[in-house]
């Protein structure tokens, strides 16, 4: 089986922004899926650098076309390895190959009769680089570009478009996912009820000289969007390379809302022209915009790759851009919103879930894969719920649903996360006649490990190759890159050593810190107000009120030297603070790393045995065997830390 993805060539009017890069991230996540699966991948992107929109673009920067496109083409190139995207092939409308094969294309179909000379008079927008008909305006004006489009009269050659409406019309209706999501495809269509006009497809050379010259007319050059769509033939060698022959049939391309009708009525309506099969499919995708308003230069609110590379990582942006969008929808960007995930999702689901278990495994087992013994109940529910996480997220990554296809990966984490937690494996620790159940569950543990890294990996191939690193497994080893021969279950060796990584993902400050939360906002005569007596006294509900309680996660513990009773622990709620707990009788500090529980956090500071507690962790006293037992209170699923009690 073989792949041909590919996104758009971008214009070199600008300089790379958040929504190529969303683009370019669906379609080098979807290659990397492929290989996954076993496909042989072909994946390219490109710029498209011909046009009126280039011009205005080089002469604003006192520069020539050709000086100022090899600029800004360069600038997407170098984009892309931040991101850890690695396309096959990156094509540009200046190179010559490309610059033959649209010459080729425009003379066979002008010689079969499909394109024309005429006069035209019509409504030109700059900004789309073509005419728009009276039905696309809104007010009077471009929908896209708010302006005005200009009325302009002049002989020009047309692609008889409209000769192959119901062709097309025909294709969509057998072929339903030849566009999807269905509502674009729907979009379409309506599209098509109308009927179609042909296609002005030069601009004379008195107009517009930056472009590729017509083949039969040297007084005119070809339309941009003519010119662009063919870099999908000539990137992969049409019409006689051996990649072209291998990946044209399963060809698929990767557009925004934007370029919907150039990508689903122009292309396939010139491939009908020149006599080549239609691509396989086409996934549109919506708009991002930053907190909820449509993102532009002039308003100054442009988000480049390379600053939220440098400001969050390769791998985060990845990860939040694709689980955030709902494919085919708009969505919104901001900052708390990556925060939220990396804090969420990242640090604490899997981030923790990592190193709990890698470091259960290093104090229990010297740092080895361990033997498993036989399976229980719960061992076999949670290999079912990995083959089922598996399942759907091939399923819905095929798709294109990588929103959903990650929701379910994470879903899995939450099982993984409270296997560890039903299981006990400190407990299990602390009994000689369970040394067989703790290495199964810590076998297990490892398993989900590395099942998670297999799927993470087209998504955030970064970090994939840390946490198979942290294995003890080569990035390229079959059992974190094959879905076909890693999917399965029991796969680790054991007696395989681990390797100590750093922490997967490190969490962010939100910058909201004290002010947001209860203890910053509160007044001073609140403050110093008197909580009433412990004991049997009823208290009103606005005493109550003044404890602040949270969910608190911790991330650091350690003995207290000369303490036999007191942990120092480090817990992020969600700024981070140190607590001592009297519960070192019954916790190793080990097994309280990623544990969340609840916490006091408005109790006035105390020092004890020379260290400043701030807070006081809420546990369980309890009776069993005839001895007391402090028990840690928790909550029944992970949350964000910091979220307050009530
Ligand atoms: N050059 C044409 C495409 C020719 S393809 C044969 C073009 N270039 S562009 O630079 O304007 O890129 C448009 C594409 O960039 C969109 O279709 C989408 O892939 C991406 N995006 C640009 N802005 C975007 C958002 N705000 N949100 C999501 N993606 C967007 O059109």
């Amino acid at each position: 089986m073989t792949t041909y993805i590919t996104t758009p060539i971008y214009y070199v009017n600008a300089q790379p922004h958040l929504g190529h890069a969303y683009t370019t991230i669906v379609a080098d996540t979807y290659s990397r899926f492929r290989r996954l699966c076993g496909e042989k991948v072909r994946f390219q992107t490109g710029t498209d650098e011909h046009g009126d929109k280039i011009v205005k673009a080089a002469e604003n920067q006192n520069v020539q076309p050709k000086e100022y496109v090899d600029k800004i083409s360069a600038m997407f190139r170098s984009t892309w390895p931040l991101l850890e995207v690695e396309p096959d092939h990156f094509i540009r409308t200046t190179d010559v190959d490309h610059v033959a094969v649209v010459q080729e294309i425009l003379q066979k179909v002008y010689d079969s009769g499909d394109i024309y000379f005429d006069e035209y008079t019509g409504l030109y927008c700059q900004g789309c680089e073509r005419y728009l008909t009276e039905k696309e305006l809104v007010d009077g004006n471009c929908p896209d570009h708010q302006k005005p489009p200009k009325e302009i009269a002049e002989q020009n050659y047309f692609f008889r478009m409209s000769r192959y409406q119901q062709q097309l019309i025909d294709h969509i209706h057998n072929n339903p996912d030849f566009i999807t999501p269905e509502r674009y495809r729907n979009e379409v269509l309506s599209f098509l009820s109308e009927p179609l006009e042909d296609l002005c497809i030069s601009r004379p050379k008195s107009r517009l000289t930056w472009g590729i010259e017509l083949p039969f007319d040297d007084k005119f050059v070809t339309y941009v969007w003519f010119d662009a769509l063919i870099n999908y033939l000539t990137g992969i060698g049409y019409p006689d390379g051996p990649d072209f022959a291998e990946y044209w049939s399963v060809a698929e391309h990767v557009i925004a809302k934007d370029i919907l009708k150039p990508h689903a009525i122009y292309w396939p309506t010139m491939l009908m022209a020149t006599g080549v099969p239609l691509y396989q499919k086409l996934h549109v995708h919506g708009y991002w915009n930053i907190d909820d308003t449509k993102m532009s230069k002039s308003i100054g609110n442009v988000v480049r790759p390379k600053e939220l590379v440098d400001n969050y990582g390769a791998d985060t942006i990845r990860y939040f851009t694709l689980r955030e969008m709902s494919f085919g929808l708009d969505s919104s960007f901001s900052s708390e919103g990556i925060v939220a995930r990396q804090n969420a999702d990242l640090a604490n689901d899997l981030g923790n879930l990592f190193s709990r278990a890698t470091a259960m495994v290093r104090k229990y087992r010297q740092g080895k894969v361990p033997e498993p013994a036989e399976c229980t109940e719960a061992d076999r529910e949670l290999q079912a719920a990995a083959q089922t996480m598996i399942r759907d997220y091939r399923q819905l990554m095929a798709e294109f649903l990588f929103h959903r296809g990650l929701q379910a990966v994470w879903d899995f984490v939450g099982v993984a996360n409270r296997y560890i937690v039903s299981n006990e494996p400190w407990a299990l620790a602390k009994d000689p006649a369970k040394v067989a159940r703790l290495d199964t569950v810590l076998y297990n543990t490892l398993e989900c490990l590395r099942l998670l890294t297999l799927v993470l990996q087209p998504v955030m191939p970064g970090a994939a190759i840390k946490m198979a690193a942290g294995l003890g497994l080569a990035a390229g080893d079959e059992r974190v890159s094959s879905l076909e021969k890693g999917g399965l279950w029991n796969l680790l060796t054991p007696g395989t050593e681990l390797q100590t990584i750093d922490a997967l993902f490190p969490r962010l400050d939100d910058g909201k810190k004290d002010a947001k939360h209860a203890g910053g906002k509160k007044s001073k005569k609140e403050k110093n107000d008197p909580l009433p007596e412990a004991g049997g006294d009823l208290v009103d509900f606005d005493h109550f009120q003044k404890l602040d309680l949270r969910v608190a996660e911790i991330v650091a513990a350690e003995p207290i030297k000369k303490s036999k009773k007191l942990l120092k622990l480090l817990v992020k709620a969600p700024e981070e603070r140190t607590i001592v707990a009297g519960i070192a009788e019954y916790y190793n500090a080990d097994e309280l790393i990623g544990k969340q529980v609840l916490i006091v956090a408005n109790l006035k500071p105390v020092k004890m045995m020379g260290v400043s507690s701030q807070g006081m962790v809420l546990a369980a006293r309890t009776q069993g065997d005839g001895k007391e037992r402090l028990v840690l209170s928790s909550v029944s699923d992970m949350v964000v830390p910091g979220s307050k009690v009530a």
